[in-house]
Parts: structure tokens; sequence; C-alpha cells
């Protein structure tokens, strides 16, 4: 690879919506369980060990550049690591997920989360910016990313992953005061999260409101998008940002008003369908099946060239999945995967 000027690179131009010459590739959990490098490395590490280790997360993070010539690395990191800092136990527990111990459910217990320094609380994430932008040597630019604050919200509120978001809906319906101090609070750590990070040399952002899909759109409205879209204004505009969700076709159009220089959408959309919605005013980015991958070869090669097709070859698709790829996924399905983008795409 070779070393490219930040303007040019394929990423950032389509995230821009400017001409590249073929479709940019990454894919969400890029660094993950599908690799045997990075299970070999979690038997001696827990996760959060991992995360907390600017060496290892640096490591990580560049697995999938060297093996699958993505088009950008995103830092290996979590969603929930600002959490700890704000004075919120966790924990990952084994095949479990996330557990956080003593959730936030009333006003009183709101009061007294703090709101983080990122260089102060988070030295190694920053750290690990640091080291990842060294060893790309310019070849690839790297993501810097956060939770949505409904997302987070969710996470905080149920204690982990839930089915029916029956707390974190129950405290927005029942408790008013109580949700906006809360997503205030997540809003200003979100800020500040994602604006240092690019401080330490991230080049663009996610946000990953990974399940706003659940509210209607009316309670998305209502009680999310002005939160939304007070992170995104907050976020310094030097690098673009992508807006990301889950199960969103309903809420597209409201993503869009609460920012982002690129919409991610999943495939239970049309990409050409979400995109004219959109108005092609933003970027788009999606959006494989991350079923898809699992194979055979000929199906990734058919679901490849229609994704394409949606997207009609207009400046602005980065080419992703709907979602993260899935641990069990055969890592030269991913390579295939990345190489017939580049080459289908090629202008
Ligand atoms: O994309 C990347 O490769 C960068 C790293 C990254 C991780 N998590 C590493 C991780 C990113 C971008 C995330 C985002 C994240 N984390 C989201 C939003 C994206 C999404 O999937 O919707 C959410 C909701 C989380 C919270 C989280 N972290 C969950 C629910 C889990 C457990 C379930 C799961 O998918 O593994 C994690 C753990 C986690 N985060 C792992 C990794 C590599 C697995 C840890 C392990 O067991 O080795």
């Amino acid at each position: 690879m070779r070393e490219i000027a930040a303007e040019d690179y394929p990423f950032l131009r389509a995230c821009r919506r400017q001409p590249t010459e073929y479709t940019p590739i990454w894919l969400m959990r890029q660094a993950g369980r599908y690799m045997k490098e990075y299970r070999k490395l979690r038997r001696r590490f827990s996760f959060l060990e991992m995360c907390k280790n600017s060496e290892l997360a640096a490591k990580v993070t560049l697995l999938p550049v060297e093996q699958l010539k993505v088009d950008a690395a995103i830092i290996f990191a979590d969603i929930l690591l600002p959490l700890e800092p704000m004075g919120i136990e966790l924990e990952f527990a084994k095949s479990e997920g996330p557990i956080i111990h003593h959730p936030i459910r009333e006003m009183n217990q709101i009061g007294s989360l703090r709101i983080i320094e990122p260089e102060e609380d988070l030295p190694f994430l920053m750290e690990a910016i640091r080291i990842v932008r060294r060893e790309l040597e310019n070849k690839i630019p790297l993501i810097g990313f956060s939770g949505g604050p409904f997302t987070l919200a969710s996470y905080i509120i149920e204690g982990g992953h839930s089915k029916n978001y029956i707390l974190t809906k129950g405290l927005m319906y029942q408790d008013r005061v109580a949700w906006d101090s809360l997503m205030e609070k997540i809003s200003e750590v979100l800020i500040r999260y994602l604006n240092a990070q690019i401080h330490a040399g991230a080049q663009a952002l996610q946000l990953f409101d990974s399940w706003v899909g659940y509210l209607s759109p009316s309670d998305y409205e209502e009680y999310v998008l002005p939160y939304s879209k007070k992170v995104i204004d907050g976020a310094d505009k030097s690098v673009p940002l992508i807006h990301f969700a889950t199960s969103s076709s309903t809420l597209l159009e409201r993503m869009k008003r609460a920012g982002g220089d690129v919409i991610g959408v999943d495939w239970r959309v049309d990409l050409k369908e979400a995109w004219a919605r959109l108005g092609y005013e933003v970027a788009i980015q999606g959006n494989l099946d991350p079923v898809i991958l699992l194979g055979p070869v000929d199906l990734i090669e058919r679901e490849v060239k229609r994704i394409l097709g949606e997207a009609e070859g207009r400046p602005g698709h980065i080419f992703n999945l709907g979602h993260g790829i899935l641990p069990n996924t055969p890592v030269d399905h991913v390579a295939a995967l990345v190489d017939m983008v580049h080459r289908f795409s090629l202008r």
C-alpha cells in the first residue's frame, strides 16, 4: 500500500460524496472474534483488558487492515467504555455480553454521574489511536466511534442488552425530567469522547445508535432526535461523521435531520430506496446482510453486484455490512468480499 494524501483517501472522498476510482469498503466489527489471531489473544486477556492496553488495541485494530485490504480502519474499543469513568460499573461476562451492575433507573442516581475528561479518564484509547495513526503511515484513514445517546442510555438503564426496552421506555414515558437529564449528561459525555478521539488522530467518526429502530418515529423525534442532533452538532466538523442505526427504515428522514455526512443503513431497507428518500444530500453506507458472508462465495458475489447496482455508481456510497460481522464468518469470505467490491465497482 502506498501513502495517500488525506484529501485523496477513497473512504473520506466518498463520505463527502466526491467521485472515487472504486467504491470504498470497511466492515463494522472488522476487528474481532472471527479472526484466529483475535481469539488467541482473548485466551490470555479479557475484552476490557485488551481495550485498556493501547499496544494490544492498536494491534487488533490493524489485523483486518493487513489481512483484508479494507479502505478504513476502526479503532478497537467499545461504545460502553465511557461508562466506567461516568461512575457506572461495567463487566463483560463470558458469552453473556455486557452487564451494568447498578443500572440507572431514578433521578437521584443521575446527579452523581460524572461528566468525563476523556484524555485523563480513557488515556489508553487516545494512546491506541496515536499508535494506530503512526503504524498506518497515512495509507488508509482511521475511524473513531461512540454509541448514540439512546443506545447508550438503553444499556445504562436496562443493565445490559434488552428485548423490549421496557425500562428505558418506562423512564422516557414516566419521568421526563429524569430522561432529559440523563440524555443531557450522556450527550455531553459523547461530545467530549468524540472530540478527544479527533484530537488524538481519528479521521472520521461513526455514531452507533444501534437500537433506535425499536422506537416509533414520533418517540424518536420527541425523546431522542434532539440529543442525537446535539451530539452530532457538537462533534468537530473537521472530520466526516457516519450516523448509523439498525431497523431504521422508518427513521431515515429524521436521522438525516439529526445530522451526519453519511447515513448507515442495514439490509432491511433497499439501499436505492433509502438513498432516494434521503434526497442524495448525504452519503450512504451499507448494507450487506452479515449472514450472506457465511457463504457460499457465489451468493456473496450476487449480493455485492446487487448492492453496487442499487447505488448506481453515484459518488458517496461506502460499502459495508448492515451490522457487525458474525463471529463464525470465514476470514477468506471477508477478504473475497473486499476484493469483489473493489473489482466490480472499478470505474
Ligand atoms: O468495529 C470494530 O471492529 C471496532 C470495535 C467495536 C467493538 N464494539 C468491539 C467489541 C465496535 C465498533 C463496537 C461497537 C458496539 N459495542 C456496539 C454498536 C455496534 C453494534 O453491534 O450494534 C454495541 C451495541 C456494543 C456493546 C457490546 N460490546 C456488546 C453488546 C458486546 C457483546 C456482544 C458482542 O457482539 O460481542 C460487546 C463486546 C465486544 N465489543 C466484542 C468486541 C470485539 C467481543 C468481545 C469478546 O468477547 O471478545
